[in-house]
């Protein structure tokens, strides 16, 4: 696939002298060349297709009947984040997991929400090769429509910003940069379980917000959600495509943008528990009701997503840390609050597809 087009150095002279910022930086050596240059975002000008379906199979199902699906934290320690959702693991090596021990995280990650595991030097420094056989274990590799990705590496998906760059999609003009979301839910198969892990950081803050999508579902009404459950959602790129095509990301969509019809309650497959699907990103509207019934219900269920702190964890981001989660049962939101210091971040996301989104209510209609 060529990747001719805009490369972050030409949009912005200078970068490739970007000074490590590198967990591996030491007192006198700023000078050296950036340890993840290669990982730098690139802007390729190619087209994409635009997808078409495919069967997914979810490894964690077959952990569902080892022996001990846990086997894989043995010799490590981990502890709860929160008591409703996400675990943090010391003292695993994940790029030396075999397929039975990826086919136990994918269990537990779905069973936690979010695993946090740290010391990933290895798993981080083995490269774009690798991160692309890790993920495909997962699902087939999502190829993001606008996102910058190493040279040769469209799989993966690249967050980037210092001083004078920024390729997220942000509100640059909003109060807050929080913006909870689960990743590209306009896909048809949008992605199930998630790795992502920071190149670069700065010294404090550019921390992760994330949510139970399980827990902010079962603080409501058993009557209410009884209704929820009826309920689809159309989930649109298209924004986030015109967003980058105004120039704010490298100023190319390489997909055209698509529409989707999600259920408002979906079920995860492996553990078969209901989580509320609908973020602020990307959920434009309840198919079948007025309009202002659809958008008092979504900034009502926006807003206790938002200000529900009990079901929420903040993770922050020591060096070699790597963290997955499970997009199915989960939403999160990057803080920007570095953006003065001058520091970057660094931060590469590999993002399998999982199942078309199974809705919480046997034979919901999603036409
Ligand atoms: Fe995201």
């Amino acid at each position: 696939m060529p990747t001719t087009g805009t490369t972050l150095d030409e949009l912005r002279p200078g970068l490739v002298t970007l000074k490590s910022r590198s967990p591996v930086e030491k007192p006198g050596e700023q000078e050296q060349e950036y340890r993840y240059a290669h990982l730098l975002p690139t802007f390729s000008s190619d087209r994409y297709s635009p997808l078409v379906p495919y069967d997914h199979v979810d490894p964690g199902h077959r952990a569902l009947s080892h022996p001990d699906p846990l086997a894989f934290l043995e010799g490590a320690t981990s502890f709860e984040i929160t008591p409703r959702f996400g675990t943090e693991v010391v003292g695993v090596n994940l790029a030396e997991l075999n397929s039975t021990g990826r086919d136990q995280v994918a269990l537990e990650v779905a069973r936690r929400g979010v695993m946090v595991f740290r010391d990933q030097q290895d798993f981080i420094d083995r490269g774009p090769e690798f991160y692309r056989q890790w993920g495909q274990h997962f699902g087939r590799l999502h190829i993001h429509p606008t996102s910058g990705h190493p040279a040769g590496y469209p799989e993966i998906h690249l967050v980037y910003r210092d001083l004078k760059s920024n390729f997220n999609f942000e509100l640059d003009d909003a109060v807050t940069t929080t913006v909870w979301h689960t990743d590209v839910s306009y896909e048809l198969q949008p992605p199930g379980l998630t790795t992502f892990f920071l190149l670069a950081q700065p010294k404090s803050g550019g921390d992760t917000l994330f949510t139970s999508q399980v827990s902010t579902l079962k603080r409501l009404s058993p009557q209410f959600v009884a209704f929820l459950r009826t309920l689809k959602a159309v989930h649109s790129g298209v924004e986030q495509a015109e967003y980058s095509k105004a120039g704010r990301r490298g100023g190319t969509v390489r997909r055209d943008p698509v529409e989707n019809i999600h259920p408002v309650v979906r079920r995860h497959p492996v553990t078969g528990e209901e989580a509320l699907y609908v973020n602020r990103q990307f959920t434009r509207r309840i198919v079948g009701l007025k309009r202002e019934e659809s958008e008092s219900i979504l900034r009502f269920l926006y807003d206790h997503i938002d200000k529900s702190a009990e079901n929420q964890a903040r993770i922050k981001w020591r060096p070699n840390t790597v963290v997955l989660w499970d997009n199915r049962v989960t939403a999160h939101s990057a803080i920007v609050d570095f953006e003065n210091t001058g520091e970057a971040r660094h931060g590469a996301r590999i993002t399998p597809q999982a199942e078309r989104p199974i809705p919480a209510l046997e034979g919901l209609d999603l036409s």
